[in-house]
């Protein structure tokens, strides 16, 4: 396993400071920006946001998710990089919405919430040690009838299994030539920024399907329900991607 020099964390914050476009400091591709909404409708499905919650994304990024999904409840939390939380607040943020600059969980949240949204996240972090930590302190603020949704996990197994079967060679393969084209086109720059701040931060994978295993049975020997989702075709990565519902009995 390669150790990282820089957190993705810092990374994001870094290519905050530069004039990249919105849909590049949420992480993904010019080309994928109108998949966007299809994100969001699944991600409403599965959190189930009624009007009497208390929202909290970690990794709210410029608020992608966390802007419209604050109009379906009481109130709503963003927590991210201090950077990333002054380009929000310029781009203008929702009378309910409260932004907390920082790594979680380092940092402080009062109070407990009903839904907490953790959305490609969690693959940032540099261990699944990390990873754990991370989310035993999600479990510890979830409310009795509440529900985490860790969405956007890409499973290197599931990854594995798709890239061997025919389709998954051929869409993968797609993906590469979308990417180049990008590469080649008027955004070139801003992959190539993007390349040169997180190059630094070199790539640990940890997700796997024995992680997938391990976050279920420890949210369970925590006492909570948990669940894996697959992701609706429409999304960018649902062929190698999954999501974990974790829900508190009321
Ligand atoms: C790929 S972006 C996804 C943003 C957003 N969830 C979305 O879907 O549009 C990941 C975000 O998570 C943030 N992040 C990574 N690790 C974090 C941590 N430990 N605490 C808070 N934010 C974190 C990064 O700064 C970045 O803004």
């Amino acid at each position: 396993m390669t150790q990282s020099i820089k957190s993705e964390f810092d990374c994001y914050g870094e290519l905050a400071r530069t004039t990249v476009s919105s849909i590049m400091l949420s992480g993904r591709n010019h080309f994928q920006a109108s998949l966007v909404a299809h994100i969001l409708q699944d991600v409403k499905a599965k959190l189930s946001i009624a009007s009497e919650h208390r929202l909290l994304e970690i990794g709210c990024n410029i608020g992608l998710m966390l802007s419209p999904l604050s109009q379906g409840a009481r109130e709503a939390v963003g927590v991210d990089h201090p950077v990333i939380i002054e380009r929000y607040r310029k781009m203008g943020v929702p009378n309910n919405t409260t932004l907390i600059e920082g790594y979680w969980p380092h940092v402080l949240v009062p109070g407990m919430f009903d839904r907490i949204l953790v959305l490609s996240v969690l693959h940032s972090l540099r261990s699944a040690t990390e990873a754990m930590t991370f989310l035993k302190a999600c479990f510890s603020i979830l409310a009795p009838g509440g529900r985490l949704l860790i969405s956007d996990l890409p499973n290197e197994d599931m990854r594995s299994r798709y890239l061997e079967s025919r389709s998954g060679a051929r869409i993968a393969s797609e993906y590469a030539h979308a990417i180049d084209e990008a590469r080649a086109s008027t955004v070139a720059e801003e992959y190539t920024r993007r390349d040169e701040i997180f190059a630094e931060a070199k790539d640990v994978v940890f997700i796997n399907d024995d992680f997938i295993l391990q976050v279920l049975g420890e949210s369970r020997k925590s006492g909570l329900d948990a669940f894996v989702l697959p992701q609706p075709p429409e999304l960018p990565y649902s062929q190698s991607r999954e999501d974990i519902l974790i829900m508190r009995r009321g």
